[in-house]
């Protein structure tokens, strides 16, 4: 475990990493209370509040394969939150974390170049303890917390810290011993296979069946009995009738 640095507000947990990525050693993990510029994927905003998780972990001087990143995060949310929490989460292609058909946690990984050293951010947004009129009245009819599906709140500071050890463990196991095993233990939590998703690129639409993911990553769905892959980076997939 690196150092765990509590803030009560800030921009972005993974801005002021950015900020000061020359200080922070390897592992350092931030967590706010509150985020004023929440960022989400895709360029989207991401609504943080008092009751949930914003966290960010950096990983310094990177070499593997760094699109892997955001689908490790995903694998361990889910670990956690089921052991911790006891729920049954699942992962919505490439790392929104689902319960109950509901995004409950999203991610955004970002690298960032110093000194010719490649370092990652993983962010991680959890909905633990909001309540379902605080969606409502930012219109985000598919998100959930862990207080709406399970009637519990639960401890943000501890979850954290536990989701970044795990976190910190898993990218070593990684950097050890490659994507394989996490490939399959990933696959096993992913809720799209043997589902028809909706594939969306700019403003094209395709249908096709998930079927897994490839080794770097990449969705690998059916279409016309050939086999497409879908890079998470220029498309993003939703269920046929709604969010899964
Ligand atoms: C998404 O689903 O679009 C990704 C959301 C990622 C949100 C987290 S909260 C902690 C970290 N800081 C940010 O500004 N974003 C990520």
């Amino acid at each position: 475990m690196g150092d765990f640095i509590h803030l009560k507000t800030v921009d972005s947990t993974n801005d002021y990493i950015k900020r000061n990525i020359e200080e922070f050693d390897n592992f350092t993990a931030v967590f706010s209370q509150t985020q004023t510029k929440g960022k989400g994927r895709l360029g989207r905003q991401w609504q943080s509040n008092d009751d949930n998780i914003s966290l960010s972990v950096l990983f310094k001087n990177q070499i593997g394969e760094i699109s892997l990143f955001p689908l490790i995060c995903g694998l361990v949310v889910c670990e956690v939150i089921d052991e911790f929490c006891n729920t049954n989460t699942y992962i919505k292609w490439p790392n929104d974390v689902i319960l109950n058909q509901k995004k409950l946690c999203g991610i955004l990984c970002e690298s960032v170049i110093c000194a010719n050293n490649m370092n990652v951010i993983c962010g991680i947004g959890v909905n633990v303890n909001s309540t379902k009129d605080s969606f409502l009245k930012n219109d985000l009819t598919y998100a959930t917390s862990l207080k709406i599906e399970t009637g519990k709140s639960f401890d943000r500071i501890k979850l954290s810290k536990l989701i970044a050890n795990r976190l910190i463990e898993k990218i070593c196991l990684f950097n050890t011993e490659g994507f394989e095993k996490l490939k399959l233990e990933y696959e096993k939590k992913l809720i799209n296979t043997k589902r028809q998703v909706k594939i969306i690129k700019h403003d094209k639409e395709i249908i096709a069946t998930c079927i897994g993911i490839a080794d770097d990553g990449n969705l690998l769905c059916e279409l016309n009995s050939e086999i497409i892959k879908i890079n998470s980076g220029e498309a993003s997939v939703r269920g046929l009738y709604g969010y899964i």
